[in-house]
């Protein structure tokens, strides 16, 4: 048992507490009395301008924050990670989706081993195997060429490359047809295959552990559709499935040729691994240059996150933002809405980004915490947004900061008149953290002639707090650079919290009771131990099933 204090009784927790009972200054006085602070409260990594002026901050804020990260000693854990160390305590592992993206010379070791050439020696094997499928060089089974890929995985080995090839759908190869399928319902893998030729489809099943009940099964079934379609030829298989996998003897128990498994690592989390082999698919639809190009865009953040000053910092002061929030705020939840389409699916990646990571209530050393920790993490792209649960934001009772995500230019093939829509998008994504921001007073709402009785329904009391992000244009560069900003924000607010951000107990306890209720629900078998409120309710499904 470590001896360190708890959190909440150090100095520097307390001294935010302080700072905290003193009250909060309105946004609108902050701005009147500081107007430096726009240019100030701007910190610039890679192509990235994020502005933190719009959050309910002074200097002093920001400086005991950065006292509670160096009382936390964010700096040297982050120092251990790039290092290799195994900070991954729960699980004996070190962490380090950072060696993913290295360049070819650096060295990483892990156990004494340089890890840096089997990454790139994976990355080369990914390349080649990407260039023959997009080439039509690579062809199935009855030598027609793949026209089709459908990657099999769930969590992150779904979540990751199905947000990325949405993000860079402008860059992907238009004749070739990407499905992700990642749900244990039939459903899905039905609809992600039916009007598909098996002849001209390839299957990549993703699985670190290659134990993944949801993975497996719809990867067996991926399996008897595909023999089924080509006459039965078990000869098939190996030229439409490969594995990405840490796991050689569970995908060689499969039936997949180790010679098609890509690689990678157990000191690669799950929800950090769609940059190591688990990006395959992503690689075929953007090929390996640009691929390559998203991974310097992390590794722009990497180096900015090893070596940035503590108040330069980006992902340090996102992290502290969000701890200012979330624990002396009384923050339940933490909203990122992109201002682009094509980031439809970038704040459900975000989830299990942080959620899986931070949604822990036990310390490093075992003790639990008595503070709060990971936020909910929700949005959808922003306009969309506006017309559903902006209101809530806006007029509800909550503390939501929220991260704001746009750019200045659109990307995609557009006509001339799309392309003119996007100032129109853009000047809602400004409009919003102003209104935010500034609300709308009693008197500016009167001014505009609205009957007394309404004024109090039309004032919008603003200080609602946001990040904007803005960026010239969403390339693969940038795509790699919002990643590792928000894994490294993460990191930050983990080793903050004392909280192992790189294990995920929570989700096992699920997977263990799924496998001794299924055979009730197949079989009716009796399922020892099951409580009275489950009990009555697979009698009720098996009841219903049988009618
Ligand atoms: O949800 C739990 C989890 O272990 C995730 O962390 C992981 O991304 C996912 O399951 C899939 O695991 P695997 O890649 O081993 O199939």
């Amino acid at each position: 048992m470590s001896d360190s204090p708890l959190l909440t009784r150090r100095p520097e927790w307390t001294a935010l507490e302080d700072h905290r009972a003193e009250g909060l200054t309105q946004l609108r006085e902050l701005f009147a009395d500081d107007p430096g602070r726009a240019e100030r409260y701007v910190v610039r990594v890679g192509d990235l301008r994020i502005d933190y002026s719009k959050h309910l901050i002074t200097d002093e804020t920001l400086a005991l924050l950065q006292e509670l990260a160096a009382a936390t000693d964010v700096f040297g854990l982050r120092d251990a990670m790039f290092r290799g160390e195994k900070i991954n305590l729960t699980e004996d592992r070190a962490v380090l989706h950072t060696a993913l993206r290295a360049s070819r010379d650096a060295v990483v070791k892990v156990d004494g081993e340089n890890v840096v050439p089997q990454v790139h020696a994976v990355l080369d094997k990914m390349s080649d195997f990407a260039g023959r499928v997009r080439s039509g060089e690579w062809t199935g089974h009855t030598g027609k060429r793949i026209r089709n890929v459908v990657n099999i995985g769930i969590g992150g080995s779904d979540l990751g490359p199905a947000m990325a090839y949405e993000v860079l759908r402008p860059y992907t190869a238009r004749d070739l047809t990407f499905r992700f399928v990642s749900n244990v319902d039939g459903a899905d893998l039905h609809e992600a295959t039916r009007d598909l030729d098996p002849a001209e489809t390839l299957f990549i099943v993703a699985s670190k552990t290659f134990t993944t009940i949801e993975t497996i099964t719809n990867a067996t079934s991926a399996r008897s559709w595909l023999l089924e379609g080509l006459g039965g030829d078990d000869k098939a298989v190996a030229k439409h499935f490969v594995a990405l996998s840490t796991n050689a003897g569970k995908v060689t128990e499969f039936g997949i040729d180790p010679d098609n498994m890509f690689e990678f690592w157990d000191w690669v989390g799950g929800r950090y691994s769609y940059d190591s082999a688990i990006g395959l698919s992503l690689m075929i639809a953007i090929g390996p240059d640009r691929f390559r190009e998203m991974l310097d865009g992390f590794r722009i953040v990497d180096e900015h996150f090893r070596t940035a000053p503590a108040e330069a910092n980006a992902p340090l002061i996102l992290g502290l933002l969000g701890i200012w929030y979330g624990n002396f705020l009384g923050a339940q939840s933490h909203a990122v809405l992109p201002y682009s389409h094509y980031l439809s699916k970038f704040t459900a990646y975000l989830q299990q980004l942080d959620m899986e990571s931070n949604g822990k209530s036990v310390q490093r050393d075992g003790r639990p915490v008595d503070w709060q920790t990971g936020p909910v993490v929700w949005g959808t792209p922003g306009t969309n947004g506006q017309h559903a649960y902006y209101q809530l934001i806006h007029q509800g009772t909550k503390v939501i900061p929220a991260d704001f995500i746009g750019f200045a230019r659109p990307v995609g093939e557009l006509s001339d008149e799309l392309k003119a829509q996007h100032d129109l998008l853009m000047a809602n994504f400004f409009a919003q953290t102003q209104a935010l921001a500034f609300g709308k007073t009693p008197d500016e709402v009167r001014a505009e002639g609205v009957p007394e009785e309404l004024v109090v329904h039309k004032t919008f009391k603003g200080n609602h707090p946001t990040t904007t992000i803005l960026a010239r244009e969403l390339t693969p560069s940038v795509l790699g650079q919002l990643i590792a900003l928000y894994e490294h924000k993460v990191f930050v607010q983990g080793a903050v919290w004392n909280i192992d951000s790189f294990d995920q107990w929570g989700v096992e306890l699920g997977k263990v009771l799924a496998k001794r209720v299924e055979p009730a629900l197949t079989e009716g078998a009796d399922v020892p131990g099951l409580d009275a409120s489950t009990a009555a309710l697979v009698a009720a499904y098996r009841e219903l099933k049988e009618v």
